[in-house]
């Protein structure tokens, strides 16, 4: 039920004349695990993003299976939207809420737009988030309320509201960047079991090109907006992580 990904020439330039991304061609099959490396200010959050509608870009395509993203309607973009899920580094999630009210939220794309003001959802809606709550080992917590739990099953529970928003496309923003070296591994191979298990793509934003090497099938790397990488982990070679994160002298300055 997964689709394909397309961006075309995508080109996001900044009222200061900064292009934030400098035509992107990308096409990431159904099912596929990208992870997206590169300095900060590469233009890794701003090509999330623009996939998700939160970004307008200048110009391009992103169509996601026989859907365009681009150029669609608010009614079109809300059931696009429904489609693909983010996770945010900072989670996102209402923190003196439940874990249960919490992942509900995910099933608002899946109910008319009144009962989605209103909050109302289904039997069928409590069963999905049940399941995803459980999918991401917090069975039992239901109840709990977020503000008490710690980073990492913050970042669970907001990987469970994803989950039960039932997208064919998952874009997570730096999502370990807040958290200790073993929080993010557990993170991460939580995302790779969700995307082996039910088959959603996954566009991964990572500073750390050790940890995509460990979970991804494809690696794309971004220098100043522009598409510098892309192959498979294995074929990173030192020479080419130098060119991704050497700094030019002009870069240097700009620091
Ligand atoms: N809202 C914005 N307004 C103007 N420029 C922005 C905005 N957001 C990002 N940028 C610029 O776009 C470029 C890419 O930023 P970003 O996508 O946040 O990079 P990354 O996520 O890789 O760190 C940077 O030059 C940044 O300064
Ligand atoms: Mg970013």
């Amino acid at each position: 039920m997964t689709a394909q990904l397309t961006l075309t020439e995508l080109t996001m330039e900044w009222p200061n004349g900064t292009r934030g991304l400098d035509a992107i061609s990308l096409e990431v099959p159904a099912g596929q695990f990208v992870a997206v490396i590169g300095l900060s200010g590469a233009g890794k959050s701003t090509l999330l993003r623009s996939i998700n509608g939160l970004i307008k870009p200048t110009s391009g395509l992103i169509s996601l299976g026989d859907q365009q993203l681009t150029g669609a309607d608010a009614h079109q973009l809300r059931a696009l939207r429904r489609r693909v899920g983010f996770v945010f580094q900072q989670f996102n999630l209402v923190k003196s809420h439940t874990v249960m009210r919490n992942v509900l939220n995910g099933r608002l794309g899946h109910r008319g737009l009144a009962a989605a003001l209103l909050g109302r959802f289904e039997p069928q809606d409590e069963a999905k988030a049940m399941e995803a709550i459980a999918a991401v080992g917090l069975a039992g917590r239901e109840e709990s309320f977020c503000a008490a739990m710690s980073g990492g099953q913050q970042q669970r529970v907001a990987i469970a509201r994803v989950l039960a928003q039932e997208p064919d496309l998952i874009l997570a923003d730096e999502p370990t960047a807040s958290l200790d070296p073993k929080l993010t591994t557990s993170v991460l191979g939580l995302l790779r079991r969700i995307n082996q298990d039910r088959g959603i793509s996954i566009l991964l934003n990572l500073h750390e090109i050790e940890l995509a090497k460990d979970y991804c099938d494809r690696v794309i790397a971004l220098r100043s907006g522009r598409l510098i990488w892309d192959g498979s982990p294995a074929e990173m070679s030192e020479d080419r992580l130098e060119e991704i994160y050497k700094l030019s002298d002009e870069e240097l300055e700009a620091l």
